[in-house]
């Protein structure tokens, strides 16, 4: 049984993975981003390449942004149709950003999508004493200064237009300390930090601001304490080893595609809901939300919910009982596997519910079985349901 079900779910990350890196695109109907228009900072690589690429078989136009030239408009020519642009750009400077920014609006018409995703991880370093202050500064600069500046610059367009979706990339070290640097764990504190406050400030403009926090994903910024002739295929497979060993998802590799895809869904209006200070209720970021497949029977539970705890038995529970088959935990959101403090969850491909009141959530879901159908839209409706 457990075998079937890892089975059938490495097919499902070999096709989503496939689907992410061929460039042809999703028949429109299924698309989830047409007629969208998205910026993507640092996608000329790593997971903003894949972001790039799955926005653009979504139907959304995408102006690349990154240092990298050769590779941003290489990927921009692969792509190859109206729909993509490249610009060279320094996500530390601000000008920099408002041109691509505005060049963005200039080639597409509007900007309704940006992804802070550019990021250094800064070089490794075991003893504090050491930490030279300048590499520190440019972790910061380019991890937090980057993110507020991409927020400020979509703000002046999205303002105005009363809608728009604001997703930046946090990291496992967002929540946790002692998995990477002190600045990459610093910036990436902040980077949540930043989501929450901006959040607060825009959803009364509609705007929704949110950010993901993947575990670790094989690229050069996980790799950036090897030399380039040193990232072997061994060393490659040093890497998932280690991976493997601190996570929870056991026999599955968390991969940019998979990182591509939330941010896809957050960025699309199956998110329409979600925003890191969704609701007032409180400072700490709270969002909840059920998204069905179907008009009656919910299949993904989307929640992020402080101050209760759950188990993975009780969390089973809930999935076989209404047969969901995600669990993603928004906060920004926790994608993927990492080490938590509850318990172990390993058939789940998303997870983390921490901190939820079990009798509550079933409770909620029970109400909600009775319901025809599901308004997503019904914002006090939804306050009522998950509290
Ligand atoms: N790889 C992981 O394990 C992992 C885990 C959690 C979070 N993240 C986050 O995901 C994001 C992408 O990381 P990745 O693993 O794809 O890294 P990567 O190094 O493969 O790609 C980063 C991209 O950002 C670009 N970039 C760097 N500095 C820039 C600047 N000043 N201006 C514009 N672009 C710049 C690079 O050229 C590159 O294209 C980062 O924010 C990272 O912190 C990565």
């Amino acid at each position: 049984m457990q075998r079937a079900r890892e089975s059938e779910r490495a097919k499902q990350g070999e096709l989503s993975a496939a689907m992410a890196t061929s460039t042809s695109s999703i028949p429109p109907p299924c698309q989830r981003l047409p007629g969208k228009v998205a910026l993507v900072t640092g996608g000329a690589s790593g997971i903003g390449e894949s972001i790039v690429r799955l926005f653009h078989k979504h139907g959304a136009k995408v102006c690349i942004a990154d240092v990298q030239d050769d590779a941003g408009q290489c990927l921009s020519n692969t792509l190859g149709d109206l729909g993509t642009c490249f610009i060279h750009c320094d996500v530390t400077k601000e000008e920099e950003v408002r041109c691509a920014v505005d060049l963005t609006v200039e080639k597409f018409g509007t900007l309704d999508i940006i992804v802070n995703n550019a990021g250094l991880s800064g070089p490794p370093c075991k003893d504090i004493r050491n930490v030279d202050l300048s590499d520190f500064e440019k972790v910061f600069d380019v991890n937090v200064k980057g993110v507020f500046l991409g927020m400020k610059h979509a703000s002046r367009v999205m303002i105005p237009a009363k809608k728009g979706s604001i997703v930046s990339l946090g990291s496992v070290s967002s929540r946790l300390g002692g998995i990477g640097p002190h600045a990459y764990t610093g910036s990436k504190h902040a980077v949540l930090g930043l989501t929450k406050s901006v959040a607060a400030e825009l959803g009364q403009f509609g705007i929704r601001v949110n950010c993901v926090s993947p575990y670790a994903v094989l690229t050069d910024l996980s790799l950036v304490h090897l030399a380039k002739e040193e990232r072997t295929e061994d060393a490659k497979a040093g890497f998932r080893a280690f991976s493997a060993r601190n996570a929870n998802l056991q026999g599955l590799e968390l991969t940019a595609e998979d990182v591509a895809n939330a941010v896809l869904f957050l960025a699309s209006d199956d998110a329409s809901l979600l925003t890191s200070a969704a609701t007032g209720l409180s400072t700490v970021a709270w969002a909840g939300t059920l998204i069905p497949k179907t008009p009656t029977v919910p299949r993904t539970l989307v929640s992020f919910m402080p101050n209760a705890t759950i188990s993975f038995a009780e969390l089973e529970l809930i999935c076989k009982r209404f047969k969901l088959l995600n669990v993603l935990r928004l906060e920004g959101m926790t994608v993927g596997r990492i080490p938590n403090e509850v318990g172990e969850i390993r058939n789940l491909r998303y997870m983390n519910l921490r901190n939820t009141r079990i009798d509550q959530l079933l409770k909620s879901m029970q109400n909600l079985k009775k319901l025809p159908t599901l308004d997503i839209r019904d914002n006090a409706y939804l306050r009522d349901l998950m509290l």
